[in-house]
């Protein structure tokens, strides 16, 4: 293999920048060149492949975002929209290619490799932290650090004048943003959708604060109930409870990565273009308690990645 491609997909994530740098290093290292494909699938099937050396991925470790651009496309979800794509990676001479991103990018991925049999590897990128296969994705540590700066914030006025904010946070069907936030914001109730939400157990946790005294709530965009709107509108119309709805959305997905999400990304960009070498396709390379995991793209969204049950039971008996 001498030359692959390495390509960002799906919402952005803090991190992304560093994993395209230690891509680009590693397969200068072993000396094969290296390709980025800019916007994604989009620019998949565009044709939009540019090269990649040391200048271009210069200065990026410490950038939140993709200086590669990125996409949800339709038209990679259809057959024809592939068959363009490959064509165009084949004319381009890539033997290879690194995907960083959620499920709906590595559902992409495994269909190019059964479709058109071009070696492809994912990496995890996605703030939602819902990938089966490895302990952390790229971007989470970023996000729950974002978010529960602000959530200090809004302490602050919350404690002021004692009143209830429902606080909703990114995740989409996981509550792993909103679980590990809530924790470490010190609210006083956290709503997930890997569990049943129980309002009366809210109303009572509101009463027991004071309805005079600051309580907050951290609500999983995706729990069973709904967002912050609902819930909130749930606490008037049943339980006369006036409350405040911040929903902090994308920018948890903005910023400077940390120091986590950097070296996360650095080991698996490394792993990765190891990975191709050693032949490997067709699956997601995570960590495992501090140590590289090779998964099966398919395993990545078809299998739960559980919250773990002490978590469940720590965010009971701190809230
Ligand atoms: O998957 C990352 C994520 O930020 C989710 O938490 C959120 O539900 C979704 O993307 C939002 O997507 P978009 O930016 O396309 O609206």
């Amino acid at each position: 293999m001498k030359k692959i491609a390495v390509f960002t997909s799906g919402g952005d994530a803090p991190g992304m920048n560093a994993l395209i740098r230690a891509v680009v290093r590693s397969s200068i290292a072993k000396g094969i060149e290296v390709f980025g494909i800019v916007g994604g699938f989009s620019g998949m099937i565009e044709g939009n492949i540019i090269k990649l050396g040391r200048k271009e991925t210069a200065n990026i470790i410490s950038l939140g975002g993709t200086i590669l651009k990125t996409s949800r496309s339709k038209e990679f979800m259809q057959k024809g929209g592939r068959a363009a794509a490959a064509e165009k990676l084949k004319n381009n001479g890539i033997e290879g290619i690194i995907a960083c991103g959620g499920d709906g990018t590595f559902h992409g991925a495994h269909d190019i490799w059964e479709e058109h049999k071009i070696p492809i590897v994912g990496t995890p990128g996605t703030i939602d932290n819902d990938l089966y296969g490895t302990d952390y994705t790229i971007g989470f540590d970023t996000a729950i650090n974002t978010a529960a700066e602000a959530i200090d914030k809004i302490r602050d006025t919350a404690d002021s004048h004692g009143r209830v904010f429902i606080v909703e946070v990114m995740g989409r069907h996981a509550g792993f943003i909103a679980m590990d936030v809530g924790i470490s914001a010190g609210a006083e109730f956290i709503a997930v959708p890997e569990t049943v939400t129980n309002l009366d157990q809210l109303y009572q946790r509101i009463l027991t604060q004071g309805k005079q005294q600051r309580t907050i709530v951290i609500v999983g965009e995706g729990d069973e109930v709904g967002g912050a709107t609902t819930f909130a509108q749930i606490l008037k119309d049943q339980y006369e409870i006036d409350a405040k709805v911040t929903i902090l959305g994308h920018i948890q997905r903005g910023g400077s990565p940390t120091v986590r999400d950097r070296v996360l990304a650095s080991h698996l960009g490394v792993a990765s273009v190891e990975a191709l070498l050693a032949g490997k396709t067709d699956v997601m390379i995570g960590e495992i308690n501090s140590k590289i995991a090779y998964t099966p793209l398919k395993d990545t969204w078809s299998k739960k990645k559980p919250i773990h049950e002490y978590q469940i039971q720590l965010a009971d008996i701190l809230t």
